[in-house]
C-alpha cells in the first residue's frame, strides 16, 4: 500500500526522502513522487508511474535543492496508475503539497463543492480533494496549520496525511483520520522526520513517537507538537526501535523471499522461545493474560484474517477444536464485518495480521469490539492498529519481512497459534500435561524438520524448468492440508501470475475434475496422515484422466514413487503439524516458478504488503 516520508532538517532533502521511499518499496506500490521545499518559498515537485527508478531519473536531470520536503509511493485505489494521480497532489496554485494513505470516503461531494467555488482539478484521486480543502481555508485567511486541522475534521474515512505548504518550508504537518494508514514520527538530531512504517527512517534515527487517529503533529526540524482532534496540545511517548541491519539487507540472497523463506527455521525458535517447555506441567504463554476462569468459560473461538493470515486462521480452528476442545468458527475479515455476526459475550475472537494494519481486519475487529467480545490479536510488530484495538496482542516474532509475499510470517503465525491451542487444551483440561508436553516436543523439532525442506531446493528449480510456462495448477488437500492448498494456490497467484486453485481434495469430483488434462499439474498434499488413503483416491483419478501430479508426500512412504510423475518430500509429523512443514514447499514452488518466468517476486504486480484500504 502507499507509503510516506517526510524530513525537515539542516540536509538536503532530496536524497534523504529517495532513499526513504526505496525503503517503502516492499509495501508494493505503482508510481512514486516526491515534493522538495526551498526557503525561497518555493518547491519542486517530480512524479512518475511505474517504478522508483522512474522517479530517479527524473530528479537527475534537475536536482532540486531544499532541505525539506515529502514523498510517497502510490498504491492506486481512485484513478488510473498514471503520473497525474501520482503523489503529491498540489492545489490550484500550487502552493502546497500532499501526500496521502487512505481513502477519502466523501471526496466526491468535496470536490463537489470545491468545484463550485472555483477550485480546478487535476486528477482523478480522491488525494486532490485535500489540498484544495486547506486551500479553501487559507483563501479565507486561516493559517496552514489550523487550516489543515479544519480539514481533517472534514474528512471521512480512515487516512494519513502528511501536507506542506511553500509559506512556511521548514514545517511539515500530519494528521490521522479513522483507524488506518499508520503515521509515525522519527527524531533526528536537528532534523525530525515523518514515515508510513519504521524502515523508511532507520538510519536517521531510532526513536518514534505514533500518531494515532484523530491526531495531528507539526513538525519543525527542531520541534514537535502534538494535538488530540479537539486541537489541544498533547504530549506523546517516545519510543525507541532497534535497527536490524541483518534484516534489511538483503545478503547473498537474490530475493528478499527466498531469504525469508530460509529465515523460516530462526524465526520459528524466535516465536517459540521463552514461551513453552517441553517439561511436563511447564508451561506459559507469558504474553497471554487470561484467567483460568475466562479460559474455562470460552464458548466459540472465532478466528479471522485475509488473504495468507486467513489460511492461518483456517487451519488454528482445527486446533482449537482438536487441541484445546472449543467450538470454532473462521471468516475472512471483509466478510465478517458485514455478516452481522452472532457472538455470544463468552466469545473470543482472534484475528491474524502479521502487519496489524489490514484494513478488513481492523474493520471485522472492531465489529467484534461493538459485541464486547474479548479479542486477541496475533501480529509480526508491536504498536500496530490492530493492538490498539485488541485486549492483547500475541506478538509472532517473525522478524522483518520485506517481500509482499508472506512466508515466515506465515508459519510464525502458525506456531503462536498452535502454541495457544495447546496452552487453551491444557487449561481446559482437554489435554493433560504429559499430551502437552508431547505436543511441545514435536513443536520444537518443527524448526529442524523445516530445515530438512529447505536442504533440498534443487528438486522446485527443475519443477520450474519442467512446468513454468503452464496456464493453470490445481492444489489439492484434506484436513489439516486444506489450507495449504488453498496457501499453495495463493502463492502461485501472487508471485508467478500462473492461475492457480486450491480445493479441499473430497470436493474435486464435483466440479474441479472437468479442468484436468494432460496440461495441469496438480500438487497434492499427501502426507501420511488420517486422510492418506482418501487423498490416494484422489490422486489416482486425476491420474486416470491425464493430470500431471507433483506429490508432497511423508519421507516413509515408500510406494508413492510408483503412482505419481514428481514427489515432494517432507519429514514424517503427526498429522496436526503436517501442515506447517507442508507449507514450506508451496513457497518454494512459487519463488522457483516465479524466478524462472522472470517475475518482480519481491513485489508483484498489483500487491501491496499491508492493505490499509478495504
Ligand atoms: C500474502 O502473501 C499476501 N500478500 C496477502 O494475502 C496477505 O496475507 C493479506 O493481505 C493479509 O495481510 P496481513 O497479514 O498483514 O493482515
Amino acid at each position: 500500500m502507499c507509503g510516506i516520508i517526510g524530513y525537515t532538517g539542516q540536509s538536503e532533502a532530496l536524497p534523504i526522502l529517495l532513499e526513504g521511499l526505496s525503503r517503502l518499496e516492499y509495501r508494493g506500490y505503482d508510481s512514486a513522487g516526491i515534493s522538495v521545499f526551498n526557503k525561497n518559498k518555493t518547491h519542486t515537485t517530480y512524479r512518475a508511474a511505474g517504478k522508483l527508478n522512474e522517479l530517479k531519473k527524473l530528479t537527475e536531470t534537475s536536482k532540486a535543492t531544499g532541505l525539506s520536503g515529502i514523498g510517497h509511493t502510490r498504491w492506486a485505489t481512485h484513478g488510473e496508475a498514471n503520473t497525474i494521480n501520482a503523489h503529491p497532489q498540489s492545489d490550484t496554485y500550487g502552493n502546497l503539497s500532499v501526500v496521502h494513505n487512505g481513502i477519502v470516503e466523501n471526496y466526491l461531494d468535496l470536490k463537489q463543492e470545491l468545484t463550485n467555488e472555483g477550485h480546478l482539478f487535476n486528477s482523478d484521486t480522491d488525494t486532490e480533494t485535500i489540498p484544495h480543502l486547506i486551500e479553501h481555508y487559507m483563501n479565507d485567511g486561516t493559517g496552514f496549520e489550523e487550516a489543515a486541522e479544519k480539514s481533517a475534521a472534514r474528512i471521512k474515512g480512515a487516512n494519513a496525511v502528511v501536507v506542506m505548504c511553500n509559506d512556511q518550508p521548514d514545517k511539515i504537518v500530519a494528521f490521522r483520520t479513522g483507524n488506518a494508514g499508520g503515521v509515525l514520527i522519527g527524531y533526528g538530531d536537528n532534523e525530525m522526520l515523518v514515515a508510513s512504517d519504521i524502515p523508511a527512517i532507520l538510519g536517521y534515527t531510532n526513536t518514534i513517537s505514533h500518531l494515532l487517529p484523530g491526531e495531528l503533529a507539526v513538525l519543525h526540524p527542531n520541534s514537535v507538537q502534538f494535538k488530540d482532534q479537539d486541537g489541544n496540545p498533547i504530549k506523546k511517548e517516545k519510543t525507541f526501535v532497534p535497527n536490524d541491519p541483518i534484516s534489511i539487507a538483503k545478503g547473498d540472497y537474490r530475493h528478499f523471499m527466498l531469504k525469508e523463506i530460509c529465515e523460516q527455521p530462526d524465526a520459528i525458535i524466535a516465536s517459540l522461545m521463552g514461551r513453552l517447555s517441553s517439561e511436563e506441567g511447564l508451561f506459559s504463554l507469558e504474553d497471554l493474560n487470561l484467567t483460568a476462569d475466562d479460559i474455562n468459560k470460552i464458548s466459540k473461538v472465532t478466528l479471522t484474517g485475509m488473504g495468507t493470515s486467513l489460511h492461518a486462521a483456517m487451519l488454528a480452528r482445527l486446533w482449537m477444536e482438536r487441541i484445546a476442545g472449543i467450538p470454532s468458527e473462521w471468516d475472512n475479515s471483509s466478510e465478517f464485518r458485514y455478516r452481522e455476526p452472532l457472538l455470544d459475550e463468552n466469545s473470543l475472537f482472534i484475528s491474524i495480521s502479521q502487519s496489524g494494519e489490514t484494513a478488513d481486519t481492523l474493520a471485522a475487529m472492531e465489529e467484534a469490539k461493538k459485541k464486547n467480545i474479548s479479542q486477541i490479536t496475533l501480529c509480526n510488530y508491536s504498536n500496530t492498529q490492530a493492538s490498539r484495538i485488541a485486549d492483547q496482542t500475541l506478538q509472532i516474532r517473525a522478524g522483518l519481512e520485506i517481500g509482499v509475499a508472506a512466508t515466515k510470517t506465515f508459519t510464525c503465525s502458525l506456531v503462536t497459534l498452535y502454541a495457544l491451542a495447546i496452552y487453551l487444551g491444557v487449561q481446559r483440561e482437554k489435554i493433560n500435561g504429559k499430551e502437552a508436553a508431547k505436543l511441545i516436543e514435536e513443536l520444537f523439532r518443527l524448526p529442524e524438520m523445516i530445515g530438512t525442506v529447505l536442504a533440498n531446493q534443487g528438486q522446485y528449480e527443475e519443477l520450474a524448468t519442467l512446468y513454468h510456462s503452464s496456464s493453470d495448477f490445481l492444489f489439492l488437500g484434506r484436513g489439516y492440508n486444506y489450507p495449504i492448498a488453498l496457501e499453495g494456490a495463493l502463492k502461485l497467484k501472487e508471485v508467478s501470475y500462473i492461475h492457480a486453485e486450491g480445493y479441499p481434495a473430497g470436493e474435486m469430483k464435483h466440479g474441479p475434475i472437468s479442468l484436468i488434462d494432460e496440461s495441469m499439474p496438480v500438487v497434492a498434499l499427501v502426507p501420511k496422515d488420517e486422510l492418506y488413503e482418501k487423498m490416494m483416491n484422489t490422486i489416482n483419478e486425476a491420474k486416470s484422466r491425464g493430470a500431471i501430479v507433483i506429490a508432497v508426500a511423508s519421507e516413509s512412504d515408500t510406494e508413492i514413487e510408483q503412482k505419481v510423475d514428481h514427489v515432494i518430500r517432507i519429514p514424517d509429523v503427526s498429522d496436526s503439524l503436517s501442515p506447517i512443514v507442508a507449507s514450506i514447499p508451496m513457497q518454494l514452488i512459487s519463488y522457483y516458478f516465479a524466478v524462472r518466468r522472470g517475475c518482480d517476486v519481491d513485489q508483484p504486480r498489483n500487491l501491496a504488503k499491508s492493505v490499509t484500504v478495504e
